[in-house]
This record gives C-alpha cells, sequence and structure tokens, in this order.
C-alpha cells in the first residue's frame, strides 16, 4: 500500500511528546512490512537544518484567498519525509505554542497544512492508496477530503484518523468556519478533533482501555455522544515500543549496558545518575539501598501532578527514598517542583528541560518509574521503563491499565492505583518501597516487566488490517 501520513511530530525531526514515537515507529513498521510510506510534516524552524533535494510547488484557494508554498523531500531511513514549506506560517521556534500561549493562528497553520497535503497528493505523479491523518493537526483533512475533492482522483482515498489525546481538540471561535470554509454538521464553534470524527471513513485511539473510556464523560471531553455515534468505526490499537531505540543493551546515551540476565550495567546507570545530579549545590546520598523514583513527562494534568506533588511532599518528609523528575510544561508545576526540590534536597531534583539522552539515562536509573496519569491514552514512557527493569508505578486507567499488571499478582510488572488522588497516590509509593524491601519479589516483577514485548510489527499488522478495512468501504 502506498501510504501518506499527515502529521505534526516526528521522533528525531520535532518532538513535543509521544506522538513524535508513535508516527516513526508506526511509519518505520509499515516500511517493514513493504508498504511505502511518505510522512507529511510542517516545516517548523527547526527543520530547516535538513537539506531537501527534491521539492514541488503548490498552489490553491483556501475560502476565497490564494496560497502557495513549496513540498520539500527527504529520505529517513527509507520513509519519505515531505515537508510544507511557508515560512510565515511554520518557521518558528515551536510547533505549536511561544512557550506559554498557543499561537493565535493555528486554526488557519494547520488548516493550510492539511489542504496543501492534499493539493500535493492530488497531483503526485503516484497516487496514494489511503491518508492516515494524526491528532486535531491534521483534522482539516478528513473534513477537505470529503467536502473539496469529490469530483477528484482523490475522491476513492479513505481517511483513516488516530486520536492519540482526545484532550487536545482546537476549538476555536465561530468566524474560523467561514475563515477556513468548514461548515460542520453539529457544533457552532469550529473543534477540530470533533470534525475529524464526524467526517474519517475509520477512527482509532492508542489503546483499547482508551477507547472504552472516550464513550463516556468527562473522559471524552464533551466528545463522548460522537464516539458513540461512530463506535461500529472505532476501534483501539495499542501502540509499540520501538526496541532499536529502547535497547537497554545496545543504548548509546548509557555509561553502561544491561539485560535481565545481568543487570550490574543498571546499577552503575543508578551511580551515574546520582552523581551527575550530585553536581547542584545539595547532595545527595549514594546508598544503593535508596530506592530511585524516576519520571520524565510534559508538565501538564494530564500526567497526574494535581494529586502526585502532595502525595510526594508527604512521602518524602518520611522516607530516605530519592526521586528525580525531568521535564517541561506548566509553570505552576515547575514552581512546585522547584519547592519540593529546595525542602527535601538531599532526596528530590528537578531537572527543568528536556534531552534525549538525559530521558535515557533516567529510564536506566530507576528502580521506579512515576507515570500517575490523570489520563493516558496509551503511553510510551512505561514501555521503556518496563524494557528497562524500571519498575512502573502507574494510576490504572487507559494504555496504563493495558500494560501494567499491578503487584502483588501472578505476573505483576508493576505498581498500580486506581482513584486519582493524593491518598492513593501514597499509597502506591509506600507499596513500591515495600516491594523494594523484599528484593527476590522486586527481582520478579523487575523481570517479568523486561521480559513484555509490546511490539510495533504486531501494532502495523493492526493498522493495515483497518487500512483494509477503509478501503473497502470507500469501494462500496
Ligand atoms: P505523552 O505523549 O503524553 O507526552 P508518552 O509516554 O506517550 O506521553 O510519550 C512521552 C515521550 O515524549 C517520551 O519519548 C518522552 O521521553 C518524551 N517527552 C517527555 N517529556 C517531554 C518534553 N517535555 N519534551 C519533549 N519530549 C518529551
Ligand atoms: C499522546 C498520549 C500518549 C500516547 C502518545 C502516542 O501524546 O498522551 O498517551 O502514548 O500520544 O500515541
Amino acid at each position: 500500500m502506498r501510504i501518506l501520513f499527515i502529521c505534526s511530530e516526528y521522533e528525531g525531526l520535532v518532538k513535543t511528546g509521544g506522538l513524535a514515537d508513535a508516527c516513526r515507529g508506526l511509519a518505520q513498521s509499515l516500511l517493514a512490512a513493504g508498504h511505502q510510506v511518505t510522512v507529511m510534516l510542517p516545516r517548523y524552524g527547526v527543520l530547516y537544518q535538513h537539506s531537501t533535494a527534491e521539492w514541488q510547488s503548490v498552489y490553491f484557494n483556501l475560502a476565497g484567498r490564494d496560497f502557495g508554498c513549496a513540498v520539500r523531500h527527504f529520505n529517513l531511513d527509507g520513509v519519505d519525509i515531505a515537508l510544507i514549506e511557508h515560512d510565515d506560517f511554520f518557521r518558528r521556534e515551536r510547533p505549536y505554542d511561544d512557550g506559554e500561549h498557543g499561537y493565535s493562528d493555528n486554526p488557519l497553520r494547520f488548516a493550510f497544512f492539511c489542504k496543501a497535503a492534499l493539493e500535493w497528493a492530488q497531483q503526485c505523479e503516484q497516487p496514494f492508496d489511503l491518508i492516515h491523518g494524526h491528532d486535531w493537526q491534521s483534522a482539516a483533512a478528513a473534513y477537505y477530503l470529503k467536502q473539496h475533492y469529490g469530483n477528484s482522483s482523490l475522491a476513492q482515498v479513505p481517511f483513516v484518523f488516530s486520536i492519540h489525546n482526545g484532550a487536545y481538540q482546537e476549538k476555536c471561535a465561530p468566524h474560523w468556519r467561514h475563515e477556513l470554509d468548514i461548515e460542520p454538521q453539529r457544533h457552532d464553534d469550529l473543534n477540530f478533533l470533533a470534525t475529524a470524527l464526524s467526517y474519517a471513513d475509520k477512527l482509532n485511539t492508542v489503546s483499547a482501555g482508551y477507547r472504552d473510556e472516550l464513550m463516556h464523560e468527562p473522559q471524552a471531553a464533551g466528545l463522548a455522544a460522537l464516539y458513540q455515534q461512530r463506535a461500529a468505526d472505532f476501534s483501539g490499537i495499542l501502540n509499540g515500543c520501538d526496541y532499536a531505540i529502547w535497547h537497554p543493551a545496545k543504548d548509546p546515551y548509557l555509561s553502561a549496558n544491561f539485560d535481565a540476565a545481568d543487570l550490574s550495567g543498571k546499577a552503575l546507570c543508578k551511580a551515574a545518575v546520582r552523581e551527575q545530579l550530585q553536581l547542584s549545590d545539595t547532595k545527595l546520598p549514594l546508598d544503593t539501598k535508596v530506592p530511585l523514583f524516576v519520571g520524565v513527562s510534559r508538565l501538564t494534568g494530564q500526567k497526574g501532578y494535581d494529586y502526585l506533588l502532595p502525595a510526594l511532599t508527604l512521602w518524602l518528609a518520611h522516607t530516605t527514598a530519592q526521586v528525580v523528575i525531568m521535564g517541561t510544561g506548566e509553570a505552576r508545576y515547575c514552581n512546585a517542583l522547584n519547592t519540593l526540590q529546595q525542602q527535601f534536597p538531599a532526596q528530590f531534583r528537578f531537572v527543568h528541560g528536556f534531552s534525549e539522552a538525559m530521558a535515557h539515562q533516567l529510564e536506566a536509573a530507576g528502580d521506579f518509574f512515576l507515570m500517575p496519569s490523570l489520563f493516558e491514552p496509551c503511553g510510551l514512557n512505561q514501555l521503556y521503563s518496563l524494557r528497562y527493569g524500571t519498575v512502573p508505578l502507574v494510576r490504572l486507567t487507559g494504555g496504563l491499565k493495558d500494560t501494567v499488571k499491578p503487584w502483588p499478582g501472578r505476573g505483576a510488572t508493576g505498581i498500580g492505583f486506581y482513584e486519582p488522588d493524593i491518598s492513593a497516590t501514597l499509597q502506591a509509593l509506600k507499596q513500591a518501597e515495600e516491594l523494594y524491601s523484599k528484593p527476590r519479589s522486586y527481582r520478579t516483577v523487575q523481570q517479568n516487566g523486561m521480559a513484555q514485548n509490546f511490539s510495533w510489527p504486531k501494532a502495523a499488522e493492526h493498522y493495515v488490517a483497518l487500512y483494509k478495512q477503509a478501503l473497502w468501504i470507500k469501494a462500496h
């Protein structure tokens, strides 16, 4: 099959979270299964460093305005990367916001991106069999494809839409409907995600658990009725883990490599991270019997910080355990994390920022990985943790519930809890300590986790089956 991805992030090129990992993991696995994949991305500022050998120009009209752009290509590990180049819209430092607020022209930027992608696909010498959009940034393509291309070569091309995060909907004021030439059936305001839910041929989200949660409020963030209406076309396909990148025995970012049979390298990674973080004013003791809890995430409410941070404050006063959290995001969480570090200088570190190297090093160094999310469509960090022998502590929701088996119990791979509140989180932290104090039980849970296999090739097979259903719908 010849497949066009319309997406806004891609691991190795531009990333604000797991969407990038998922788009790359799936594209690579489809390629390995013999399919051709073109990944369409906006040419953000950071993407000007890539030289683009081949290019085409595209001109079109959107809501009475004439637009033009270049589509520039390069090859990344066998995948054709096609960049929509428009300096005014995309040549900015960050993809969606200025660091604090979303760009006010995001509706136009991403509607333009979608329209340009379809125009280019229409004039492509080799037609595409299917278009696969990811998240709200690709949603306008579902609408335009149905409403603007009825008489074109694209009329028979199905559109599959993946929801990686149902909370990001891009709701905007009614005037945008006119400016973007989008007249969705049911909403006064324009809601990009809702538009895709109505117009895509097939829908999926990134775990079966989250798919079921989206059938109800408040988890569906206002769109449960729409998900219910499309229930027959809406499936859950669990993301995979890219074990070529997340491979503790080969990971080049680590100071020592390790595997399930020999974990001595993991102890060195823990020591290295502790030493590295001691470089600040206050010192973490180097006692290896003290468990190290790590967390790497976007600092948003989604990740459970509203109950995790108060729980950590209570817990750290009564334990010798240590915690390191790395992330970027909302100022209120950054402030609270800085306060925690001041309160517990021997036990707590906040690494404000994000680096791929540090993400790998923390995954390797931890005894436990903190992921107590309020909601989690799939979650990739817990999959990385499992492979790195870093027992995940999760709230049992969405993809976390589908991938982590709570201790105690046969085949347990992590610590789990249900209630999104301080006391349940505190309980889980204490349970993790209890597990760590029983080395044999801890080792069993760790080994169970390392033996899990969340394979992208398997996920890709499910996507291909979904693509075939979408093609069938179009043909009948
Ligand atoms: P989400 O997509 O909701 O952020 P996932 O667990 O699916 O959560 O994916 C997280 C991915 O994003 C991991 O590869 C992680 O290392 C990376 N990541 C975490 N925090 C940041 C950040 N602040 N900036 C960029 N990438 C991040
Ligand atoms: C989103 C979700 C996360 C998921 C990722 C990739 O960012 O928050 O749970 O793993 O997309 O699908």
